[in-house]
């Protein structure tokens, strides 16, 4: 059985804390797509650590940690994650797995990254520019090497071709940085690689399930990052979506059951592209303040705006979401009045899709207004204590989307986080 954890938003919704908490009911917590673009953070005996490729599972001595076939890893900062997550005593030979067909980042793929990325003038994407784009392209394209070649005594000669590609590509977009200190790092990594249990992902995963032992995958970025159904162009390149587990992990549609949907108590975006409910006045600032908003992976400031339930009833369906968990609900704490955007104005007419290439159209968001809780809820720890200002909002918004919020975060701390009754 395979539950599944994902973000429902533009990413960072707080998926790291949620996957840390739930770790301990289940035996195997596995990354299905994404890479290093991911920050997912987490505190451990109050200690602040990011994650961006190993799950989020990896304090918990009990759970294997897996990274999927759909990851795209990157070799170099696997090794500096390893070596944060040993400072706080984990072993990590013994409990993370990588599956043979998980690709792999080269240190081209950043560097065809950045040059298409600069060559983009006005519509720049705003990517984390750790080669996720040309890396997914090679697998698409065929042309990927894989954790499970570097088991063949071949892999630097198969190296040596790709990269020799690689460089016509990069000559043609004028990129002339030298990356040799990257290639030193990547084969350091690839030496690296060698500590860990290599395995046929698909296989290891479906016997888990055969033997009832607990699945919990791991999403990184948010539904509307999706390559598919996302904002596009401005989006991720992999399907962060419910569907990418089955492909991500090796597993059958009817293997999993609960599909836990993290929000935001309000909205975020970091990078370009459409946010409706984009806030560029004082309060977008506050939201960004009180809630610290400035990405996990890159430290660039997030875009911020009140909660929009037309993104995420889409979110909700096309990804089966059977529960919710909102997030930050605390940073809503010092609010008098909130915003809930419950349609879209296009060309004045109210409608409650999003629309097919949000980028292209002027989209108006239509607001309700909430009344604020006004009251420092961080130390709250049952939910009959909430404001009942803070049952009102969600159950709005629970009402809206047709699913339940089930857990609110009120803070980031791992004790932080509330049952909805
Ligand atoms: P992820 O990528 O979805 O794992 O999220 P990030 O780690 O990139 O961003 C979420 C940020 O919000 C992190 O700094 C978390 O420590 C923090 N956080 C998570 N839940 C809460 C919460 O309920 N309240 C507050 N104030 N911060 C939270
Ligand atoms: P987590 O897992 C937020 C955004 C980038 C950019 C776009 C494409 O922490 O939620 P890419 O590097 O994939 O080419 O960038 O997607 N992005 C994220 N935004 N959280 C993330 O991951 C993200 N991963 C990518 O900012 O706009
Ligand atoms: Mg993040």
């Amino acid at each position: 059985m395979v539950d599944v954890i994902l973000g429902l938003q533009w990413g960072d919704e707080g998926k790291g804390k949620i996957v840390d908490f739930f770790a301990p009911s289940y035996d195997i917590i596995a990354r299905f797509q994404g890479g290093p673009n991911a920050g997912h953070t987490l505190y451990v005996r109050d200690k602040k650590i990011v994650l961006h490729q190993i799950p989020s599972g990896i304090f918990h001595d009990k759970a294997i940690n897996l990274i999927g076939n759909g990851v795209v890893l990157d070799v170099v900062t696997l090794k500096k994650e390893c070596e944060t997550v040993a400072s706080f005593g984990v072993d990590y030979t013994k409990n993370l797995y990588i599956s043979k067909r998980t690709n792999l980042i080269l240190p081209t793929h950043r560097a065809l990254d950045k040059a298409s990325e600069s060559l983009k003038g006005n519509d720049k994407i705003g990517s984390t520019l750790k080669g996720i784009g040309p890396a997914y392209m090679d697998k698409t394209g065929r042309n990927a090497l894989r954790v499970g070649d570097l088991l063949d005594k071949n892999f630097t000669s198969q190296y040596i071709k790709l990269r020799l590609k690689h460089q016509k590509l990069l000559d043609s977009m004028h990129f002339d940085e030298d990356i040799s200190a990257w290639e030193d790092e990547f084969f350091e990594g690839i030496e690296f690689m060698r500590k860990f249990k290599i395995v046929n992902g698909e296989y290891f995963i479906n016997d888990k399930i055969s033997q009832g032992k607990k699945v919990l995958a791991e999403g990184a970025q948010g539904s509307m990052l999706d390559v598919d159904f996302g904002t596009f162009p401005f989006v991720t390149s992999s399907n962060t979506i419910s569907a990418g587990v089955c492909t991500g992990l090796g597993v059958a549609p009817q293997k999993i059951k609960e599909v836990i949907g993290v929000t935001k108590a309000y909205c975020t975006r970091v990078g370009g592209g459409p946010f409706p409910t984009e806030l560029n006045d004082e309060t977008g600032e506050k939201l960004r303040k009180v809630g610290n908003e400035f990405g996990a992976t890159t430290g660039r400031p997030r875009r911020c705006g009140w909660i929009d339930l037309v993104a995420l009833k889409f979110a909700c369906i096309i990804n089966g979401v059977t529960q919710l968990v909102m997030t930050k609900a605390d940073v809503l704490d010092a609010f008098d009045e909130l915003k809930v955007c419950n349609a879209y104005k296009i060309d004045g007419v109210e409608q409650q899709e999003v629309p097919y290439q949000m980028s292209k159209v002027a989209i108006d968001p239509v607001y309700k207004s909430a009344e604020g809780w006004n009251t420092d809820t961080t130390k709250l720890t049952n939910y009959i204590s909430l404001p009942v200002t803070m049952k009102n909002y969600v159950s709005n918004i629970n009402s809206y989307l047709g699913v339940d919020i089930k857990y609110i975060s009120n803070g980031p701390g791992r004790d932080q986080i509330i049952p909805v009754l």
